[in-house]
């Protein structure tokens, strides 16, 4: 998909020579300020009740009398936040994406000007509107005609939002990575494919990728990702990024990603219901591979660390069992209460193998708890960090990239839970307050640079019938990265 900025006036919309136009309206639009044709058009619609002012509604108009675009589409925006004009675009998209238009011509009529944050939503919503997964599905629907999506802007405002559209095009092409990636099935999905994923991201985009295996992780002695992997037939992976965007003395930020590839729960095997979602137990790890992507094509002054421990989670003759305990990189052990609470154990070796980075910060992105799942429901990502700055810039490229998230506390009272009398501690606490124990889990191994931990189980991935990998949080993690460039 191409993105360009186009400089005309609402009045100048009719003239377009583009084969569809989408115009977002709302409270404040005059229909004169587009002129004869449009204005009428669009001014008998209100009129008629075919089209209201109310976030959502479109009309679909063909041929319109004094306009070169032989397709218009009017759509309701709900305020003039960059969220509405998203969901705006969105529902018009609906209307055009399986139609006959090659090229679309986006524009703003209502009264607030469009900024950055509008542009840079744009290639989200065509991105989300057009994406069709059919990688194992032959007979999924053809691919959408368009080609071109420009956003229409007057003279004075085009630099900057062609900065945003440059920034959300790049992230769209991350959260289609990470979303391909994540929809993979699991025999499909395997720890070796994503080791080959990054490597072709690697070659791609010259980046530093490096894949360790189980005889390297064993020499280093990351007995906690081999004991979840000890009871799969697929090898593990422990996978090494590297973006090179600073002088080597620059410290970098570190992204860890879950890499689970399937969860059964192994010995503590879940229930049949819903099984199938655990192959997006890896979303974490997508997450990391689709900001690489669109920090690979930004090129942001800063060097950026991928880590991705990578592993099925299987029961099994050779699996890890109840009870068992485990040493883990950083020399404290762990007894290994539910085979279940698997993402924190391989996320913990992983926290430690960061610190030979010397990190400026880290964050995880993991799939990790049900329990964040009923804390936040499927809206905002669970935050959890010791550090308020690092959380309060977390939380505001969540924002910024209408990809939200919300802190969660950390108070050391939680700890408790993680008591053990056969190891330095167990890798479960009770069933209350889940997802903040698995994080107090979490810190006991990240207390040698600035911290802070995503729990996305809620939001990489939908459920029912749009059942489907999001892609998120891959804009909340490239709007933080570019924040960090000088
Ligand atoms: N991958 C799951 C978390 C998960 C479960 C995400 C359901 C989304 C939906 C994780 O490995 C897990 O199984 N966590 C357990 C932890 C428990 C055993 C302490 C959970 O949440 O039930
Ligand atoms: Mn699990
Ligand atoms: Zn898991």
């Amino acid at each position: 998909m191409d993105f360009k900025i186009q400089v005309a006036e609402p009045k100048d919309l009719r003239h377009a020579a583009v084969d569809a136009l989408l115009l977002v309206v709302g409270e404040g639009t005059a229909p004169q300020s587009l002129g004869k044709g449009l204005g009428t058009a669009l001014e008998q619609a209100l009129k008629h009740g075919d089209l209201a002012y109310k976030g959502g509604r479109t009309l679909y108009l063909q041929d319109v009398s004094g306009v070169k675009a032989p397709r218009v589409v009017f759509v309701a925006a709900a305020s003039s936040t960059a969220k509405a004009f998203r969901s705006a675009v969105g529902a018009g998209l609906a209307l055009l994406k399986g139609g006959g238009a090659r090229q679309l011509l986006v524009a703003s009529l209502l009264p607030q000007p469009l900024d950055e944050s509008h542009a840079q939503a744009l290639p989200a919503a065509v991105g989300d509107a057009l994406y069709v997964y059919r990688h194992t599905k032959p007979s999924a629907p053809a691919a959408s005609k368009l080609q071109r999506v420009s956003l229409a802007c007057g003279a004075s405002d085009a630099a900057a939002l062609r900065a945003g559209l440059e920034r959300g095009e790049a992230m769209a092409a991350g959260v289609a990575l990470a979303r391909e990636c994540a929809n993979r099935p699991g025999n499909h999905c395997t720890p070796s494919f994503l080791a080959d994923e990054a490597r072709r991201l690697g070659k791609g985009h010259d980046l530093e990728v490096q894949v360790l295996g189980r005889k390297e992780v064993e020499k280093l002695g990351m007995g906690c990702l081999l004991a979840v992997a000890q009871g799969s037939e697929q090898p593990l992976k422990f996978i090494v990024l590297q973006y090179h965007g600073a002088p080597k003395s620059s410290a970098p930020l570190v992204l860890v990603g879950k890499g689970i590839t399937f969860d059964t729960g192994g010995i503590s095997i879940k229930p049949a219901a819903e099984m199938d979602e655990m192959k997006f137990d890896m979303g974490g790890a997508a997450s990391v591979l689709g900001t690489f992507r669109a920090v690979a094509q930004l090129k942001p002054k800063l060097n950026l660390v991928g880590l991705i421990p990578a592993c099925e989670n299987m029961p099994g003759g050779r699996a890890v069992k109840p009870g068992d305990v485990v040493t883990s990189l950083s020399g404290q052990t762990v007894e290994i209460l539910n085979t279940d609470a698997e993402g924190r154990l391989i996320l913990c070796d992983a926290l430690t193998y960061a610190e030979r980075f010397k990190p400026a910060a880290v964050v995880d992105i993991a799939t990790l708890t049900g329990a964040c799942v009923i804390a936040l429901g499927h809206h905002r990502s669970g935050l959890f960090s010791p550090d308020d700055a690092l959380a309060a810039e977390l939380q505001q490229a969540g924002e910024a990239a209408l990809d939200p998230c919300w802190r969660m506390p950390l108070d050391e009272e939680y700890d408790d839970g993680l008591k053990s009398n056969f190891a330095d501690m167990g890798n479960v606490g009770p069933r209350a307050g889940g997802a903040i124990t698995a994080a107090m889990f979490l810190k006991r191994y990240a207390g040698k640079y600035p911290w802070a931990h995503l729990d996305i189980a809620g939001t990489a991935w939908k459920s029912g019938a749009a059942k489907g990998a999001t892609g998120r949080p891959v804009p909340l993690l490239t709007q933080f990265v570019l924040g960090r460039a000088r």
